[in-house]
């Protein structure tokens, strides 16, 4: 009997010693990942500070890319997620105020933020959606520039990151985009997209508005990357989950949140913002959403 126990004791004592090793080892390699410096060459854009310029700034920072979803409403920085096991993550304030980046930002820096996911001191900024904002041509970038350097400053210090050991090993295996700047392409800066009605335009808009951020590449659906596992799933956007729609339903769910037959959809997905697209901009999703190919939910 005391042979067993104690045989017992050591077989506990092994696997504790090893599932702390694998612990160790996890937060290492993670760690080594996260702490990469980032090199990224200066690209400028010309801002201008015009009436137009910055109604079209704070259009895309409110209504298309949803700035405020994370940094608050008032860009003066924000807990978005708060999940200890997986991430406690903090979207930074934006703005002049104390605590925020601001004052000290350049117009390369911001560049190189949004576009690349890089901060001025060359570390990978976390979760950060810039494989969505990569896209924004030249022209918006510098519009959306231009606004975020006039909002009113707030003062909001900032609260440390930190990332659980879920949320190291869902980004060790892949299924997490921790740090955008591994995927985001450095090198080329994305053409101009003619505004218009347009099933071009319509796939501008679904990147840099985020449906594909939700949506998945594919527009398929499934889970939200970072998400729970009890939050509802993104919906398939291909003609296989939403080929019922006729453009005034899909009006209708990004107006009011319903669905055909007064089906409410889930408050993730952000009606509050997709309320203020123009009809135009609707319009041109629309256009572009009956063109990608069908997928069954979650497909590739
Ligand atoms: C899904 C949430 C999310 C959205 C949407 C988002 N951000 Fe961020 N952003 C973050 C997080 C989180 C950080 C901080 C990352 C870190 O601390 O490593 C960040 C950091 C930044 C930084 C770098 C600040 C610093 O700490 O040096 C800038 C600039 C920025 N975001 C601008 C924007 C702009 C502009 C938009 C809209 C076009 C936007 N963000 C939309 C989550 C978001
Ligand atoms: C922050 C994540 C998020 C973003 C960004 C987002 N969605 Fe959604 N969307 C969701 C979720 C989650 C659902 C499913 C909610 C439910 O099942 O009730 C959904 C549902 C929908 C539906 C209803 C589909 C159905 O099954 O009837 C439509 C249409 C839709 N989204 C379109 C869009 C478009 C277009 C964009 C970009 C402009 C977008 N979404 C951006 C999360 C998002």
């Amino acid at each position: 009997m005391k042979k067993i126990l104690r045989a017992a004791a050591w077989a506990v004592g092994v696997l504790v010693v090893l599932v702390i090793a694998a612990g160790c080892t996890l937060y290492f390699m993670s760690q080594r990942r996260l702490d990469r410096k980032w090199t990224v060459a200066a690209h400028a854009v010309t801002l201008s500070t015009d009436s137009l310029a910055l109604a079209r700034g704070r259009h895309l920072a409110v209504a298309i890319s949803k700035c405020g979803d994370c940094h608050g409403a008032d860009f003066g920085g924000a807990q978005f997620i708060d999940e200890p096991p997986v991430a406690r993550l903090w979207a930074t304030n934006l703005t002049r105020g104390r605590g925020g980046i601001g004052a000290a930002y350049s117009d390369l820096d911001w560049e190189r933020a949004i576009r690349h996911a890089v901060r001025p001191n060359g570390d990978g900024l976390l979760f950060m959606p810039s494989l969505e904002f990569q896209w924004l041509t030249d022209e918006d970038l510098a519009a959306l520039i231009a606004y975020l350097k006039s909002v009113p400053p707030v003062d909001r210090e900032s609260v440390p990151n930190r990332i659980g050991p879920i949320g190291r090993a869902l980004y060790m295996k892949g299924d997490l985009v921790l740090v955008p700047a591994e995927q985001v392409n450095h090198e080329t800066h994305p053409a101009a997209v003619p505004m218009a009605v347009s099933v071009e335009y319509g796939r501008y808009l679904a990147n840099v508005g985020g449906c594909t951020g939700c949506h998945g590449p594919t527009l398929s659906g499934g889970q939200i990357p970072g998400t729970p596992p009890d939050w509802k799933a993104a919906a398939n956007l291909t003609p296989a989950g939403i080929g019922h729609y006729k453009e005034e339903d899909f009006f209708r769910a990004l107006r009011e949140g319903m669905r055909p037959g007064d089906v409410p959809i889930d408050t993730l997905m952000p009606v509050k913002a997709t309320k203020l697209m123009t009809d135009d901009e609707i319009r041109a999703v629309w256009l572009y959403l009956k063109t990608v190919p069908s997928k069954p939910f979650g497909g590739r």
